[in-house]
């Protein structure tokens, strides 16, 4: 899979590329990511990639000729299946765990990351989606291009370990992951749970299930409604909110 991103800063993307596990996904030859700066599509001596807004108001607006060029020379630069294009922008839909296991069967996706006060409203029409990664303001579309990247590359088969891969129950069933322990078995006075070290696997499995449903219900009360519960689990919800 590939991910072409355009931005104004290239650099930002150096280190989360070179490490971990995109990094070693990347070394693998399973994802490339190549960056692109929307300046080299800039046109005139200054190569000026914003202007003042029209109708005034502060800041200035990132233009759409650039992006629009950049977005042109990327398309025609292979004959790979046609790329994907995604905005990054907080008045995007909300980017979930469907969506990234969704543009993991892509072959290519386009990130266009904006900068400044904001962008053209025109370079909304280049793209295929608009998404945001939180009710919240970035100075730009760098970071989420990043996690939307992570999030997506984690599907691709080959990118996460065995380990890994089989551990990734949060969100495929709507439910927070249960509480992990590690040694030492008491830490200052906080134990490990009995039941983890009682070596009885089916008295684990159904703690660990339970306290995905407690930590769900604390946390993220929301999520309840479209989680996959037995009728069991429903009635212990129902229990745990005193009804
Ligand atoms: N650009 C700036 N803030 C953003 C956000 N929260 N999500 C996506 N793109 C953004």
């Amino acid at each position: 899979m590939r991910f072409d991103i355009l931005t104004l800063f290239p650099g930002f993307f150096d280190g989360p590329v070179r490490e971990s596990i995109i990094g070693r996904a990347v070394a693998n030859g399973i994802i490339e990511v190549k960056t692109w700066n929307i300046r080299d599509w800039a046109p005139g001596k200054h190569k000026t990639t914003d202007d003042a807004p029209y109708g005034g108001g502060p800041g200035m607006v990132m233009k759409v000729e650039p992006i629009a060029l950049a977005l042109e020379a990327l398309s025609n630069a292979t004959d790979a299946a046609r790329p994907v294009v995604i905005l990054p922008t907080p008045q995007g839909k909300p980017f979930t765990h469907a969506q990234a296991q969704q543009l993991a069967s892509c072959e290519r996706i386009i990130f266009i990351c904006g900068r400044y006060e904001g962008f053209d409203e025109r370079i909304r029409g280049l793209a295929d989606a608009e998404y945001s990664i939180g009710d919240y303001v970035l100075t730009g579309g760098e970071i989420p291009a990043l996690a939307m990247m992570d999030a997506v590359s984690r599907f691709v088969p080959g990118v996460l370990g065995e380990p890994e891969s089989a551990h990734d129950e949060s969100f495929t069933d709507g439910l927070l992951e249960y509480p992990h322990y590690t040694r030492p078995e008491d830490y200052k006075g906080m134990r490990v749970p009995e039941v983890l070290i009682s070596g009885n696997h089916g008295r684990i499995a159904l703690w660990r299930r339970e306290q995905r449903i407690i930590r769900t219900l604390e946390r993220r009360p929301e999520l309840l409604a479209a989680a996959e519960l037995t009728p069991e689990e429903r009635r212990l919800v129902e229990r745990l909110k005193g009804n």
